[in-house]
């Protein structure tokens, strides 16, 4: 009798990964390895980082993303979609890279970024686009009741890496955070304590490290409020 009920459990089991179609993202090696290297050197996105993106290219690959992303690149706070509209283009590359590489997991997205853009010219040409478009005025922001506690972390631990007001680094591959939206930092900011987000920086995490939910929830609230104006030319 157990064993049936075994049996039955492996096909039952079996069944269920059949019926999952899309391809399966690959898994690369990320920061739960040893000796892992963050944003250690690839030739994919040296190719990326050489090529001059074209805007206009990039418009049109974009098509396949703007159904969670959105066609003005402002995502969905509702969703956690983050906004990609004014990133730097070297961020956006990264991560398009890492999700398809399977350094970053994200199975929701891998299908677009893998099958639909064909080359690595391409997530240069998305990344070129996305980022010279205007930072939305609108987005998803917390509940406002703890930002003086939020300022207060950001400037004591996150400042150094994602500057002053939020503005990122384009040179060293640090994102914006600025009014991007609340749902999204806050759900980044926790995968990224806890190692589930396994292309991290290690330092960053390191400054998170001991943070509860509720320091997570007021830094993330803090940021969403960061001004559009940060964004450096
Ligand atoms: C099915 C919905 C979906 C589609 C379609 C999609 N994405 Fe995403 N994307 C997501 C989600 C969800 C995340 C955040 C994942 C996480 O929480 O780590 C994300 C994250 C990203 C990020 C990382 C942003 C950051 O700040 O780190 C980039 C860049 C990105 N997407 C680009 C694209 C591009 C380009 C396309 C089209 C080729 C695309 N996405 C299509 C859902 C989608
Ligand atoms: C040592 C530099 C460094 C410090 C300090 C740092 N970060 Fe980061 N942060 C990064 C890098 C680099 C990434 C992108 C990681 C990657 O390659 O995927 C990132 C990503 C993020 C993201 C996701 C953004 C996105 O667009 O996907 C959030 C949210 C974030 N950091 C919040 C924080 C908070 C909050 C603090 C302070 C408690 C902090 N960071 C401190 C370097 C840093």
């Amino acid at each position: 009798m157990i064993i049936r009920l075994v049996c039955l459990g492996a096909l039952a089991l079996a069944a269920g990964s059949a019926s999952a179609s899309p391809p399966a993202q690959p898994h690369a090696p990320g920061i739960e390895s040893p000796g892992y290297v963050w944003n250690a050197p690839n030739e994919e996105q040296m190719i990326a980082l050489a090529h001059r993106g074209d805007s206009e290219n990039g418009e049109e690959a974009y098509a396949v993303c703007r159904g969670c992303h959105q066609a003005d690149g402002s995502g969905r706070g509702d969703a956690i979609y983050p906004q990609l509209a004014g990133q730097h283009a070297s961020v956006l590359i990264k991560q398009m890279i890492d999700v398809r590489a399977g350094r970053r997991d994200n199975p929701k997205m891998h299908p677009f970024v893998a099958e639909w853009v064909v080359s690595s010219e391409e997530v240069a040409d998305i990344a070129a686009y996305l980022s010279q478009l205007p930072i939305p005025a609108t987005n998803l922001k917390g509940d406002g009741t703890d930002l003086a506690r939020g300022e207060a972390l950001y400037e004591k631990d996150c400042a150094t890496c994602h500057g002053a007001q939020g503005e990122g680094d384009a040179a060293e591959f640090y994102p914006r955070v600025a009014h991007q939206h609340y749902s999204y930092l806050d759900h980044e900011s926790k995968l990224i304590r806890d190692g589930g987000r396994r292309n991290a920086n290690p330092e960053m995490v390191k400054a998170i490290k001991g943070y509860s939910d509720a320091d997570i929830a007021a830094v993330s609230d803090y940021m969403s409020r960061l001004p559009i104006e940060s964004r450096p030319e």
